[in-house]
């Protein structure tokens, strides 16, 4: 899509609709398992809802326009487009490398479900994966981290990924397209929660893969059908339509968190804080050359698990929840699921609210 235009343009471009007279502006979404049949056999467009629906594809082509990709393909959750993915490219007797400081559940799936397999699995921190990309045939890169917003630099890890024919594969929930685009940084696939800030309103769970190579798109058309692990087409329609305000949303989310870790950072009752648009925040530099928005997370260490929890008591606008890029400032506290951090360590979501309450909000919680 045109440079020339904004990223709320862009959104709301990428779920327009073609301007048929008497047809819906937005249109809703097409719920149907099965398909008329054409006596022409193969001319249909959908036949069965488990290999196609026209409600995805809408998604899809918007998604694949945000991603800079020549193709997108919706899934089920996060999960099962990163699963899919991992399926489709670490085959037995490959190494794969995955984070060792990103979502924990994708570490699980690594060792639980294709160790088994004969894939090789090295989880390595974001300092270490250039160096584990030297001896590997599939990256997964994860980038900000979640939970500790370390940023990988794409341009770097691509070229090692390039040289080696390692596939590269980023994570692009954290920034989503409006934050990074990894295709044009050197990732050969993206894959992304779309439960978080793109639908940003804590009610489904969707996921979806965007890339340029043919040949890995089709094997993962296939993956998703004979795995079966679609998106339900309603889902689909709410991510379209949440989709036309994520510009303005992700916005208010991006500023917000910004001046929430400008608001604790030294903070008397805060050991540390990670926010990569933060000028001394050791991945600024990276952020800065690969970034166009720093997201909507900001890490935050208080000094132990009841002073997350009394934070959260305290105040009047935060919302305790595991998940994030909703419409609510959230907060969770990452030890409670087993991440590899302090019992104080909370990751906090920015919500859309007024910058200046929720600052005010978060403050007079933490001096209370
Ligand atoms: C970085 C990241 N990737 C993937 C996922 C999985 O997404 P989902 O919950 O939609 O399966 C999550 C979930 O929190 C996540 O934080």
């Amino acid at each position: 899509m045109s440079d020339r235009y904004g990223d709320s343009t862009r959104a709301v471009k990428a779920v327009s609709s073609q301007p048929i007279p008497g047809e819906p502006v937005g249109p809703g979404p097409v719920l149907a398992s099965a398909f008329h049949l054409s006596e022409d056999e193969g001319s249909e467009a959908n036949t069965y809802g488990r290999g196609s629906n026209p409600s995805w594809h809408r998604l899809e082509a918007a998604l694949a326009q945000l991603e800079d990709a020549a193709a997108a393909l919706t899934f089920g959750s996060g999960m099962a487009a990163i699963t899919a993915a991992l399926r489709v490219t670490a085959k037995p007797g490959s190494v794969l490398v995955v984070p060792a400081d990103g979502y924990y559940q994708v570490r699980r799936y690594a060792t639980e479900s294709l160790a088994p397999l004969g894939v090789t699995i090295r989880e390595v921190s974001s300092e270490q994966i250039y160096q584990a990309a030297e001896e590997a045939d599939v990256v997964l890169a994860e980038t900000p981290t979640n939970p500790a917003l370390d940023v990988v630099d794409l341009h770097r890890l691509g070229q090692i990924c390039r040289r080696r024919g390692a596939r590269l594969l980023v994570d692009n929930t954290t920034a989503t397209p409006l934050g990074q685009q990894p295709l044009s940084l050197g990732a050969d696939l993206v894959v992304a929660s779309a439960t978080k800030a793109l639908s940003g309103h804590s009610d489904l769970l969707a996921g979806y893969a965007a890339g340029s190579h043919p040949e890995l798109m089709a094997a993962l058309e296939r993956e998703r059908l004979l795995s079966g692990a679609i998106l339900g087409s309603f889902e689909a329609w709410l991510v379209s339509r949440s989709l036309g305000s994520v510009g303005l949303r992700f916005e208010r989310q991006c500023q917000n968190a910004l001046a929430l870790a400008t608001a604790l950072h030294r903070h008397p009752r805060i050991r540390s804080v990670r926010y990569p648009g933060l000028p001394d925040d050791p991945s600024y530099a990276v952020a800065v050359a690969q970034m166009r928005r720093f997201g909507g997370l900001v890490s935050v260490e208080l000094a132990d698990a009841a002073a997350v929890h009394d934070l959260v008591r305290r105040s009047e606008l935060l919302v305790a929840s595991t998940s994030f890029g909703g419409i609510h400032t959230s907060v969770d506290r990452r030890a409670r699921w087993g991440d590899p951090v302090a019992d104080g360590f909370a990751r906090i979501s920015a919500g859309i609210e007024d910058t200046d309450d929720v600052v005010a909000d978060v403050l007079a919680a933490l001096e209370s």
